[in-house]
């Protein structure tokens, strides 16, 4: 398997990696409003970072993030506390209980206050809508850290991640089994970008959203629909899955457990995926469910690499929309 990886001494070596002027103060709230040549500059300044990290030490000094959270999250938040102060910056988490967003203040109010103190905000809602109002209403860049519909930071790291382990995005072969969800349309869009094929796995009714998978298809995205797990991962570069019951939808989960049983990542799956397979999953993982322990402890899987990813795409995101 061959492993991309700039080394700190031939970093230094590296041209200049000029940033696109529109990623300059702007939002992130879905995949599908990056170019190609955006999503290029971000995974080479993701790789320039994390081979490298002292360089951008104080790149964001005296820059402070907001975190505001209507869901739990372990990653997502500590990526963004970790990498806003390795950037010279700070982060303040604000939690469900103390915004109230749309219930305590409206959700333009909040965009509108937040945007006179703090350079950035990063929001992890329930309601896409949300996010997107945030956005409209905030003069600072609005991050969205996962809303019901979209995970964009999620995606940008995971093909980060697959991009270091197969050498290169283009032409790969991504095999999403389970639910058609939030970090599926993130990923479909960003395949979509980067000529990555999709072949996604899910239950009748679960597929990813109908306009979505138009979308990216307009966009000469090669996606694939089935309801058979083992066509979608053979010859998969990667199988990825999820947790059947996302946040927000607990009520769910029983009926959730007994439909997407027959599409458990386990070691059948993986071998009708082939020996180059890997394994992905964007994490909290329910193990014994969406996936096996035999499967997630295995060597083929490369969930820890891309939970330490977020980190680095992310720090190149906060420099991309703010430095
Ligand atoms: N993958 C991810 O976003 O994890 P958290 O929910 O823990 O932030
Ligand atoms: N689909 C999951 C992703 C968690 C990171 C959820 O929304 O709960």
């Amino acid at each position: 398997m061959r492993k991309l990886k700039i080394v700190p001494d031939a970093e230094k070596e590296l041209p200049p990696l000029p940033r696109p002027a529109t990623l300059a103060h702007r939002h992130l709230i879905s995949l599908h409003d990056l170019t190609p040549p955006e999503i290029d500059f971000l995974l080479k300044l993701a790789l320039r970072v994390k081979a490298s990290p002292a360089r951008y030490r104080h790149a964001l000094e005296g820059k402070a993030l907001v975190m505001l959270f209507e869901k739990p999250s372990l990653r997502t938040r500590v990526t963004f506390e970790v990498g806003i102060s390795q950037l010279g910056g700070r982060a303040f988490y604000l939690g469900p209980q103390e915004v109230g967003l749309g219930k305590r203040e409206a959700v333009k109010d909040v965009a509108r206050n937040l945007s006179r103190w703090v350079d950035a905000v990063m929001a992890r809602v329930f309601s896409h809508q949300t996010v997107i109002e945030l956005a409209e209403h905030a003069s600072i860049p609005v991050i969205n850290g996962l809303s019901d519909f979209e995970h964009p930071c999620q995606a940008l790291g995971d093909y980060l991640t697959l991009l270091e382990h197969k050498g290169m995005l283009a032409g790969a072969t991504l095999a999403w089994v389970g639910d058609g969800n939030n970090v599926a349309h993130s990923l479909m869009y960003g395949a979509a970008r980067l000529g990555v094929r999709m072949r996604i796995a899910t239950p009748p009714g679960y597929e990813p959203d109908r306009s979505a998978l138009a979308e990216a298809k307009r966009e000469g995205g090669d996606v694939e629909l089935t309801r058979d797990p083992a066509q979608a991962v053979a010859g998969a570069d990667a199988v990825y899955t999820d947790v059947w019951t996302s946040m927000g939808q607990e009520d769910e989960a029983e009926t959730r457990k007994q439909v997407f049983r027959p599409y458990q990542v386990n070691a059948q799956l993986m071998r009708a995926a082939g020996p180059q397979a890997l394994f992905m999953h964007c994490l909290p993982a329910h193990r014994g469910e969406e996936v096996t322990n035999d499967v997630i402890d295995s060597p083929r899987s490369i969930v820890y690499d891309q939970a330490e990813n977020r980190l680095h795409i992310q720090k190149a995101i906060l420099l991309a929309l703010l430095s």
